[in-house]
């Protein structure tokens, strides 16, 4: 039996199937797991947010030989400038992980983010992408004029209903509605949301969305098979988007170790955690937060916490130590599947979800 699993976002993106590979920044290699999503009938994300528009161009470029097919691009908006104010008490908490690496502290001169994004956005729309995702924000009026001129779809992220009304408002096509159950950084924007971000279940969060809004709603968080899928369209979504169960993927570019970590994890294992970026992100606890957590101290804040541990974070790959890796994943990694080619694992989750239906 054909696999038909049309929804609004399906026509909305020129896809053939309601599923959507979550953006992963900071994952190399993403060009291959990106096309084979595309080539498997989901949406391919492109997680551009820290990497230079050159990079952006060249990675666009090499999704481009590998599909024809439509994929998105995802930024962060909205960050804010550097805040180094308490740079020497942030360091003293990060020592402990610095020796075990055998790396010393940064100087103040080289904990500097620069901002890239008007360039990113620039490429992204130079490049003719079909498909700008956002988290973090919204984009400016003047951002969101230009985009709409270059024909650009923009789906944002909400962690609240209220995020998901704005998104509307400023003209966004789709909404991503991010439960608490997700991988990575919590997408909250709205600044009187308390430090740890909103953190709404995927069950509780799409119905009210889909209630509020008339834009097409993306299910996020846990998803990771047809059950997760069809139980998404039963709450009123249009479609999913996945990034967990994709990392340990034929395709994937996540590190071996982080790799087998995920494996070897279960719904308990993850936990929100602002120390490694100064925002909060759900990953797999491990030595880097329960050192981070025992020292007490706040974080500074984003993006200037996650350009000071990235010298970390580089080590802990270089060595192999999972234990100071950032192991970002969601609640839902019993069901992952270790080595599977990406664009079947698309295929499978629709067709699971079609029989579910049926
Ligand atoms: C390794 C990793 C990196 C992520 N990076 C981004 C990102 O750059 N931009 C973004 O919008 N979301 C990012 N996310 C969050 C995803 O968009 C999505 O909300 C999440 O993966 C869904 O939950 P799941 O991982 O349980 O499928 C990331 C998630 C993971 C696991």
């Amino acid at each position: 039996m054909a696999v038909t699993m049309n929804t609004v976002i399906c026509d909305l993106l020129g896809i053939r199937y309601p599923i959507l590979l979550a953006p992963m920044a900071g994952i190399p290699n993403m060009a291959s797991l990106v096309s084979a999503v595309s080539n498997g009938g989901g949406l391919g994300s492109l997680g551009a947010a820290y990497l230079e528009p050159g990079e952006i161009r060249q990675i666009i470029r090499e999704i481009r030989q590998q599909t024809d097919a439509p994929f998105a691009v995802n930024l962060f908006a909205q960050v804010g400038p550097d805040d180094l104010t308490r740079l020497e008490e942030v360091n003293a908490g990060l020592d402990g992980a610095r020796t075990a690496l055998g790396i010393s502290a940064p100087d103040r001169s080289a904990v500097v983010t620069p901002d890239l994004f008007e360039e990113q956005f620039a490429a992204v729309l130079e490049e003719n992408v079909p498909v700008l995702s956002l988290t973090f924000g919204l984009l400016s009026e003047q951002h969101m004029e230009r985009a709409r001129k270059a024909g650009v779809k923009i789906i944002a992220t909400a962690t609240t209903v209220e995020e998901a009304v704005q998104a509307q408002e400023a003209g966004c096509h789709a909404v991503t509605a991010q439960g608490s159950e997700a991988g990575g950084h919590r997408g909250t924007f709205d600044t009187s949301v308390q430090r740890m971000g909103a953190n709404i279940g995927v069950m509780a969060l799409v119905p009210q969305m889909v209630d509020a809004v008339d834009i097409p709603v993306i299910a996020a968080g846990g998803i990771m098979d047809g059950r997760g899928l069809a139980a998404s369209l039963a709450l009123g979504a249009a479609g999913v988007q996945i990034g967990t169960r994709f990392l340990t993927s034929a395709e994937s570019g996540a590190h071996p170790a982080y790799k087998q970590a995920l494996l070897s994890s279960t719904e308990e294992s993850t936990t929100l955690t602002d120390a490694f970026s100064g925002r909060p992100a759900r990953g797999i606890h491990n030595k880097f937060i329960r050192e981070w957590d025992a020292a007490g101290l706040k974080p500074l804040p984003f993006p200037s916490q996650n350009t000071l541990t990235r010298a970390i974070r580089s080590a802990a790959a270089q060595q192999d130590e999972a234990g100071y890796m950032a192991l970002w994943a969601g609640q839902g990694t019993r069901l992952l599947t270790d080595g599977q080619p990406a664009g079947e694992i698309v295929q499978q989750i629709a067709a699971e979800a079609q029989r579910i239906w049926s």
